[in-house]
């Protein structure tokens, strides 16, 4: 039995995960989190279905280990392959949530009956996961995926303002089959940072569907529905990694501030 003063344990590939932290921290500031970052993996999107679905059960071994009453898989990779096992393995010790079947209900009330955009990476558009929960919707949406799989490595090493990006983002969007559409879904938990960019690109024309408020706000909603919103004081929060990478200190104290402590947490065994 799960308790309101337990931590919510949080994990990705690397920093994408930090923007669905983020929107968490904003709405349940009295929550605790754990954060788990796999950097040693990373990235997880050209990774093999078993290697990604290994290295998750070794992360919610670890997050189970520290208590937590959810485990949130903020990464859409791992949430498109893993998170069947991952639910069945945890079973009723934590709650599992991802971050794909929030978003997919957000379209379901908002885009019946029109065409949107996908990108993510390779594994997650290649699973065909959203296009899947979308059609069995029959709510007449249709669906356009494209793998972007040069964006992670772009954000991770914090690749920031300059022309090569800009035309790395002109590039993927640019392509035939994600033209004509009213929304763009960011399938990864990494695209959030670099919104601007993208808003850019579509002059503000296309909304873009950023999961991390969506799944925030799913988040509360399972918490209060279970009576588990922490009314204690709250926990600090803890940043873990599988190996240390320049990328993730710089872009977790911008998201955090200064006094983050990264604790190396290695999966190797
Ligand atoms: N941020 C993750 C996702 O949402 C992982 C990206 C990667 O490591 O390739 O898919």
């Amino acid at each position: 039995m799960q308790k309101q003063n337990q931590a919510i344990g949080i994990f990705d590939s690397g920093i994408g995960g930090l923007t669905v932290t983020k929107a968490i921290q904003k709405l349940l500031p009295n929550e605790g989190f754990i954060y788990f970052g796999d950097t040693a993996h990373l990235p997880y999107g050209d990774k093999s279905i078993p290697a990604i679905q290994s290295y998750s059960i070794k992360i919610c071994n670890f997050l189970l280990e520290q208590n937590c009453k959810v485990i949130l898989i903020a990464c859409n990779s791992a949430s498109s392959v893993a998170y069947e096992l991952i639910k069945e393995y945890v079973g009723s010790k934590a709650f599992v949530l991802n971050v794909i079947d929030p978003t997919v209900q957000y379209i379901q009330k908002k885009y019946q009956n029109k065409r949107i955009g996908l990108i993510g990476t390779q594994r997650t558009v290649g699973s065909n996961i959203y296009k899947k929960k979308i059609d069995e919707l029959k709510q007449g949406v249709e669906l356009s995926s494209l793998a972007t799989p040069l964006l992670v490595p772009m954000i991770e090493e914090n690749f920031f303002q300059n022309q090569i990006r800009q035309d790395i983002v002109a590039k993927y969007l640019l392509q035939e089959n994600l033209q004509n559409i009213e929304a763009l879904i960011l399938g990864c938990t990494h695209y959030p940072l670099i919104k601007d960019e993208i808003n850019s690109f579509y002059e503000n024309k296309v909304e873009i569907i950023d999961s991390s408020e969506i799944v925030a706000t799913y988040l509360k909603s399972i918490l209060s529905e279970n009576s588990l919103l922490n009314e204690d004081t709250k926990k600090n929060n803890e940043f873990y990694v599988s190996d240390y990478t320049r990328g993730f200190e710089a872009s977790s104290q911008l998201f955090f501030g200064k006094e983050i402590q990264l604790q190396l947490y290695p999966l190797w065994e």
